[in-house]
């Protein structure tokens, strides 16, 4: 299992409000306990955090607000002593608009070779005071800023974050540098911001936004996304990968077509890419027998992944503790919900808390990779009132339609006491509501029914249960799930509102108490039947 921490919202070790490596140091005892196999660390490169770190101002060093070189040195030793792997973001579809290689670009002027790194294109206009088309980028807002001397750049999120220019053999040849640098300094792998991004064609006649505003094509026609000649680039760092001993690893973040997602996966290319299906996927038995499905299906030719939050999307207990709705999806209830401030529609957590108990204990059941972002082993909610004044993600400014994914980035409870909840000495960077005390880690230790020691149990457990990749639907009435997973051991889901009655055989695990040995809704046995 690897486990997402988002440094700057994880431990804060000197009290100035943002978490730092030392403090995730300190929490190696917490991160064993829970039976994580690698930690996935979110940039904590300087950044003028423009968006949460991924406007990286210099791929191979640490912020000095989180730490040094030094600390990232004590935090991998300290992690490798307790068998957990590292595994660092690196961003290469852009850097930030403080990068020197960008500030040299801009000052060198139209035309210069400095702009070759970046995707400047001339405005339309007679004084170039129109951007080049209509394209937008993913956060609102165009997708090109001025330069002001008639060029624009291109930007697929932030405009502090121009988009690099792949055909520059500096580009590439920088990034290979940044791959040694981590590797060489222990890390074991890394993660791939926007790796379906990274090569474009701007080439001209550009075509109308409308007709590329959907991102998912299942031929790698799209100018900007999921071209197949990003392969040659991941082809070209598998060699990186492949010299060191042992090979690192990576995982692709590729937000593709399904059809599209094993060829990221593959053993010549990152050998690992995110599934966010389950994550997309509403609590309705159908969707997560199709979401397994198709995992499923990619491991035939690579690998596959799990995973039900991470730091771009609203929490899981949230998503689940609000409405089920015919024709809107969860994903799209919670945002909504977020813009009216958590007003409306009504969340129930408790409910949200239930499902996320037993969705966890489905993912936790399949073959593969499993991901798991901070906080959500303690069945953390989304906060949803957090005044507009101290937003930071760049979407909450740059458009109206979304309030941003600042909710789920609130610093960790750690104990229920505290300015702030043991994350730090005094309050974080985003401020914490009051009901986090009941979610913190010490209240949580404490309490055997916990979601925290749901999470320590079936992580052990699936050590021990899920030794090979079978797996086999079990014919059931259609609001349960039901899987047969290596060695006789099932995993049994209820959907719906009345109790089933389960095979007969001995319980592993259950999230929830049994109704007269019959599964009660929402709930997911793990069970050896007989
Ligand atoms: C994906 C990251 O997960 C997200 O947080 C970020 O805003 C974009 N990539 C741009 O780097
Ligand atoms: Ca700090």
């Amino acid at each position: 299992m690897v486990y997402q921490i988002y440094p700057r919202s994880f431990a804060d070790s000197n009290g100035d409000g943002i978490g730092d490596l030392p403090g995730i140091t300190s929490r190696v005892p917490y991160l064993r306990s829970l039976g994580v196999d690698a930690v996935w660390l979110s940039p904590f490169y300087p950044s003028a955090l423009a968006d949460g770190g991924y406007d990286v101002d210099d791929h191979r060093n640490v912020d000095p607000r989180l730490g040094t070189l030094g600390d990232f040195d004590a935090m991998i030793t300290a992690l490798h002593g307790a068998d957990i792997k590292v595994i660092v973001d690196i961003v290469p579809n852009h850097t930030s608009n403080r990068h020197p290689w960008f500030r040299e670009a801009l000052t060198a002027g139209r035309g210069a070779p400095q702009r070759d790194r970046y995707l400047f294109r001339n405005g339309l206009g007679p004084r170039g005071e129109q951007p080049p088309n209509d394209w937008q980028s993913m956060f609102g807002g165009s997708a090109w800023a001025p330069a002001g001397d008639g060029q624009w750049y291109f930007h697929c999120f932030a405009a502090e974050q121009p988009d690099l220019n792949w055909e520059s053999d500096e580009v590439r040849e920088d990034f290979r540098r940044t791959v040694r640098f981590w590797a060489d300094r222990g890390v074991d792998g890394f993660r791939i911001d926007v790796a379906h991004g990274l090569r474009k064609d701007l080439s001209e006649p550009y075509p109308p936004w409308d007709e590329i505003a959907d991102i998912m094509r299942p031929d790698g026609s799209h100018p900007l996304w999921d071209r197949d000649d990003v392969h040659e680039i991941y082809a070209d760092w598998r060699r990186i990968f492949d010299a060191y001993d042992p090979p690192r690893f990576a995982v692709g973040e590729a937000s593709v077509h399904p059809a599209r997602r094993a060829r990221y996966a593959s053993a010549e290319s990152l050998g690992q890419a995110f599934n966010f299906a389950m994550q997309d996927a509403d609590w309705r038995p159908e969707d997560y027998r199709e979401v397994i499905n198709s995992g499923v299906a990619d491991m035939i030719n690579s690998t596959t992944s799990w995973l039900l939050g991470c730091h771009d999307t609203p929490r899981v207990a949230t998503r689940y503790g609000l409405p089920l709705e015919e024709d809107r999806p969860a994903q799209q209830v919670a945002r909504e919900w977020l813009l009216a401030d958590g007003a409306t529609p009504r969340l129930d957590r408790a409910l949200g808390e239930r499902r996320a108990r037993a969705a966890i204990m489905i993912l936790l059941a399949l073959p593969g990779s499993a991901y798991i972002y901070q906080g959500d082993e303690l069945g953390l909610q989304e906060v949803a009132d957090l005044p507009r004044e101290v937003l930071e993600d760049p979407m909450a400014s740059r458009t109206t339609k979304e309030k941003g994914r600042d909710g789920c980035r609130v610093p960790l409870p750690w104990s229920a006491n505290g300015p702030s909840y043991g994350f730090g000495q005094h309050v974080g960077h985003l401020p914490q509501p009051e009901w986090f005390a009941a979610y913190a880690v010490d209240v949580q230790e404490a309490d055997p029914g916990s979601m925290l020691n749901l999470y320590r149990r079936a992580l052990a457990l699936r050590r021990e249960l899920f030794v090979s990749d079978d797996l086999h639907w079990v014919e059931s009435e259609s609001s349960v799930l039901h899987f047969a997973r290596p060695g006789g051991v099932r995993c049994i889901t209820n959907f719906g509102a009345a109790p089933v009655a389960l095979p007969v055989g001995e319980i592993l695990l259950s999230c929830g108490q049994l109704d007269q040995g019959r599964l009660p809704s929402d709930t997911t046995v793990w069970m050896r039947a007989r």
